[in-house]
C-alpha cells in the first residue's frame, strides 16, 4: 500500500516538465511526451529498485529476528575491572554486601570459612573459621543474615553480617548443600542435581522445587547460585558456564559461556586453579563478579549477546549430564 502510493505522488511530481520550457524547437508535444515517457520510466525504474531493496532489508530482518527466537541465547562476557582475590580460597559461595565488599564461604576440610572481604584489595577484613570437618559451600544474605550450606551434611549455618558470629545451625531437606542465593524473599539452593529449590528462610523448609531444563534436557551439577534482575545465574559444576534459570519454570533461557577467564589463567601460569565458581550481583550499579576455586582473581564482567552462528554443542561445552565422579 504505501509503495502504491508512494508511486502515484512520484508520478504526479514529475509530470511538470522543465525541459517543456526551456527547449523551444522542434515538436514540442513531441519532445515532451518522450521526456515524459522517459522520466516516468527512471521514476518508475527508481521505484522498483526501492521497493526491493525494502522488500530484501526488511525480509532479512525477519529472518534474523526469526532465527534469533530459535536460536540459544547465548553470552560471551567482557572484562571491565580485575581485582585481587584469595588464591587460597576454595569459593563456593560469594555475594556482594554493599560499600565495596563482598563476602564468601570457602571449601575444603580444615580450610572452611565464611569472610568479609574488600573488593577493591582483595583483604580480608574479617573471618570466620569454621570447624575442622565442616566443608563450607553457597552463602546468601537475607537482611542482617547469612545463610550458608555444607558439602555432604543437610546442615547449615546462620551467621550475623556485622561480626560474622555463627549463631544457630539448622538442617534441611535438600539432598545435599551446594548453592545458596535469595531474592529477598526465599532462599534458593542447589545440591548438585538438577533440583533448583526454593526454601522459606524462617522454617528452611523447602516450599518449591523445580527441574532445571534447558530445551527439554535437565541441567546437573547446579553448583553457586546468585539472584541477578529476577533470574537465577547457577555455576554448572565442572564448566564455564553460567545457566541463567527463569525462578517461575526452572527454565535454562540463556548462557553465559565464560571460558577465556580460566584460559588466560590457565596461560597466565596459574596451573593450581580450580573451576570457576562464585557469582556475585551488587544490585545497585549492576555489577556482576564473577571468580572461581583458588583463582588469584575476582572479574567484573559484561555480557554481550554472541552474534556469529555458534556451532558448539552448549550440551556438551556446559557439561549437564550428571558427573559421576565425587566432588573435591
Ligand atoms: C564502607 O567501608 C569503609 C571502609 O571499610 C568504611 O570506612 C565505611 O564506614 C563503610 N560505610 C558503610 C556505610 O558501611
Ligand atoms: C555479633 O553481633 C550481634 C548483633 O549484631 C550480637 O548480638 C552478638 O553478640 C555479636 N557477637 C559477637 C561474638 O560479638
Amino acid at each position: 500500500m504505501a509503495g502504491a502510493s508512494m508511486r502515484k505522488k512520484s508520478n504526479k511530481r514529475s509530470s511538470p516538465d522543465p525541459q517543456q520550457t526551456s527547449m523551444p524547437s522542434p515538436p514540442s508535444s513531441l519532445l515532451s511526451y518522450f521526456s515524459y515517457r522517459y522520466l516516468s520510466l527512471v521514476v518508475s525504474f527508481v521505484l522498483i529498485v526501492c521497493v526491493i531493496v525494502l522488500l530484501s532489508v526488511s525480509s532479512n530482518m525477519w529472518a534474523t529476528f526469526g532465527s534469533d527466537a530459535q536460536f540459544d541465547q547465548l553470552y560471551t562476557i567482557e572484562v571491565v575491572n580485575e581485582f585481587p582475590h584469595d588464591p587460597n580460597a576454595f569459593t563456593q559461595g560469594l555475594l556482594y554486601g554493599g560499600n565495596d565488599t563482598l563476602f564468601e564461604s570457602t571449601g575444603l576440610q580444615k580450610h572452611s570459612s565464611v569472610r568479609k572481604v574488600a573488593l577493591q584489595t582483595g583483604k580480608i577484613e574479617s573471618l570466620q573459621k569454621m570447624k575442622d570437618s565442616d566443608f563450607g559451600e553457597g552463602l546468601t544474605l537475607l537482611g542482617k543474615r547469612l545463610f550458608q550450606v555444607t558439602w555432604l551434611e543437610k546442615t547449615g549455618f546462620i551467621y550475623d553480617r556485622n561480626n560474622l558470629s555463627n549463631f544457630k545451625k539448622f538442617t534441611h531437606e535438600m539432598q545435599d548443600g551446594w548453592g545458596l542465593a535469595t531474592d529477598g524473599n526465599v532462599l534458593f539452593g542447589s545440591d548438585g542435581t538438577s533440583t533448583l529449590y526454593q526454601l522459606d528462610p524462617q522454617t528452611l523448609k523447602v516450599v518449591r522445587k523445580q527441574v532445571v531444563k534447558y530445551k527439554g534436557h535437565e541441567v546437573h551439577n547446579l553448583n553457586e547460585l546468585e539472584y541477578i534482575n529476577n533470574e537465577v545465574w547457577a555455576n554448572v559444576w565442572q564448566s564455564d558456564c553460567i545457566a541463567r534459570i527463569s525462578p517461575k519454570d526452572g527454565t535454562v533461557h540463556a548462557w553465559v559461556l565464560l571460558h577465556k577467564l580460566r584460559e588466560a589463567l590457565l596461560i597466565a601460569g596459574k596451573r593450581d586453579i580450580d573451576v570457576l565458581n562464585g557469582i556475585a550481583w551488587d544490585r545497585d550499579k549492576n555489577r556482576i563478579f564473577v571468580t572461581g576455586k583458588l583463582w588469584p582473581t575476582l572479574y567484573e564482567i559484561k555480557l554481550h549477546p554472541v552474534t556469529k552462528p555458534f556451532h558448539g554443542a552448549i550440551e556438551k561445552i556446559c557439561r549437564l549430564m550428571p558427573a559421576h565422579f565425587a566432588k573435591p
